[in-house]
């Protein structure tokens, strides 16, 4: 069983990378995506502290849309279309998107009432996207360059794991 605890983020850059690693030893071996992305919001749930969601949302194939996949956090958005919302935008624009402010950003989608902040990583595989990395909180400013530059490796870490050995 993996032991999970909050990391001491103190220096970010030091955490994130300790993030990463246990990241790698969980998905080693299994490329199923619902598999990597269950087990990768569970560490990344109980690991970062003042988060309320964290989950990814992944492409639908016939329908463009960011369909909700594994989560921790309330019952979320079941579809967002490309485009809308941080989520979609992030997606659409291929581009890690960090809100200091939820309410501040225009057409941002309101899933749990509790999300004061927020950050998005695209999800993209060998220039293909497949969806989203979505985290949010109840403290403002929660997020900062330091922090979308961590969840990059750690979606780095993610997306090398799908790829069979
Ligand atoms: N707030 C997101 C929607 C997803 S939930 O936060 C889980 C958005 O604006 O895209």
């Amino acid at each position: 069983m993996h032991e999970t605890s909050a990391l001491d983020m103190s220096d970010k850059s030091r955490g994130y990378r300790e993030l990463a690693g246990q990241l790698a030893a969980l998905l080693a071996g299994e490329p199923d995506r619902i598999a990597c992305a269950a087990n990768a919001a569970s560490l990344l749930y109980w690991s970062l502290a003042d988060l309320n969601w964290v989950g990814f949302y992944f492409i639908e194939r016939d329908s463009g849309d960011l369909l909700v996949g594994p989560f921790q956090g309330k019952p979320a958005c079941v579809r967002i279309p490309l485009g809308k919302g941080v989520c979609g935008t992030a997606a659409a624009e291929r581009r890690t998107i960090v809100v200091r402010d939820v309410h501040e950003f225009p057409g941002h989608i309101a899933c749990d009432a509790a999300s004061n902040s927020e950050v998005v990583v695209p999800v993209v595989a060998d220039g293909r996207l497949l969806g989203v990395l979505d985290l949010d909180s109840p403290r403002l400013a929660r997020f900062d360059d330091d922090d979308a530059r961590g969840l990059e490796r750690i979606v780095e870490v993610f997306v090398s794991a799908l790829r069979p050995a």
